[in-house]
């Protein structure tokens, strides 16, 4: 007899939360009850893992815009390996940590730097009580229950780590940790996430061997101006009037910066951190926006090289903001 599924589906690519999951049980999240969570034509599996739950993210809000979402979850179905690359704050990391969340699987996030060590990561003898004893990193912890790896900003990982990474990503599928004679291999349950913002200062390009392990390649841009105007409203409840305000300057920004007339751009990082500091600063609200101006100042122009500032400077004039 077929067992009917509950499924946590998304029909359209606007604002997703788990109140849209089909679920008769009020008391928990609703796609805890379900068997899949569907996104066009594709469907992946709710893992529900129990054990390592504090492993699990509780990230409950994406808007899904990227148009390779069927793509990703194909990819999670082969166990194959996916790469995001996109500018800073377009939503890489939370795309991979809410998927991590609705899926219930529990993930090890990398967040690399040029400071992060092979012990780290891949592990090393530690002085225990006086004994020498060997002590997992990460990806072997992670590999070994069966985790999802996120390796955030993959390419400031340092050569020597990457090396190491090859045979995992590739068809040998393990790791191999030589310095105590064991091999672990990278089991169905595993899917390894990376994330690049090839533009960003203190980056590397990477190796055309590293670009070829991973099986799809997903760029990511800015959300459009009504999803970021929506983010702003739904996650730091800014009024419509200012959200659309913020993301228009921030949007007037980043053409600047990709006409390389400013140097840094202004991510959606910054601009939620604006949109919760407009809110805060709403009492000086007045005609030439004030309460903006003021949040502009700390969550966004203190961040940028004087040359920028003045660039934004004139954005806020132009936008009656002064
Ligand atoms: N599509 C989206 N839906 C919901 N939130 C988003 C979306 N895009 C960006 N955000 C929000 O913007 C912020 C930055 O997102 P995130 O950290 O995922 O970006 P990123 O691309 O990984 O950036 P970086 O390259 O700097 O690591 C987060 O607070 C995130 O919640
Ligand atoms: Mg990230």
């Amino acid at each position: 007899m077929n067992k009917k599924r509950d499924i946590f589906q998304y029909n359209d690519s606007t604002i997703k939360t788990c109140d849209d999951v089909q679920c008769t049980n009020t008391d928990i999240p609703k796609y805890q009850c379900a068997d899949v969570f569907r996104f066009g034509n594709f469907e992946t599996k709710i893992r529900n893992e129990i054990q390592f739950a504090e492993y699990i993210p509780n990230v409950n809000y994406y808007i899904f815009e990227n148009q390779y979402i069927e793509e990703v979850l194909d990819s999670i179905n082969n166990n194959e390996n996916i790469l995001f690359v996109g500018y800073p704050g377009t939503g890489k990391s939370s795309l991979v940590l809410y998927l991590a969340s609705v899926c219930k699987v529990p993930i090890v996030q990398i967040q690399s730097s040029g400071e992060m060590s092979e012990v780290d990561i891949i592990g090393g003898f530690q002085n225990i009580s006086g004994n020498m004893v060997w002590v997992d990193g990460l990806i072997p912890f992670a590999l070994k229950n069966g985790f999802w790896i996120l390796i955030d900003e993959i390419n400031m990982v340092l050569p020597e780590i990457l090396a190491r990474l090859h045979s995992v990503l590739d068809d040998r599928r393990h790791l191999d940790l030589r310095e105590i004679n064991q091999v672990i291999k990278v089991t169905e349950k595993t899917i390894i996430f990376a994330t690049m913002n090839p533009y960003d200062v203190g980056t590397k390009p990477l190796s055309a061997s590293l670009w070829s392990r991973f099986h799809i390649v997903v760029p990511f841009d800015y959300l459009s101006f009504d999803n970021e105007v929506k983010l702003l409203i739904e996650k730091v409840n800014c009024s419509k009037e200012d959200a659309e305000c913020i993301v228009s300057i921030a949007n007037l920004c980043r053409d600047a910066y990709r006409k390389n007339e400013m140097s840094k751009v202004v991510d959606t990082r910054m601009v939620l951190a604006c949109g919760k500091k407009v809110k805060s600063f709403e009492f000086l609200k007045n005609d030439s926006k004030q309460h903006i101006k003021r949040a502009f100042h700390t969550t966004i122009l203190s961040k940028l090289s004087y040359e920028d500032q003045s660039i934004v400077n004139c954005i806020l004039t132009a936008k009656g903001i002064c």
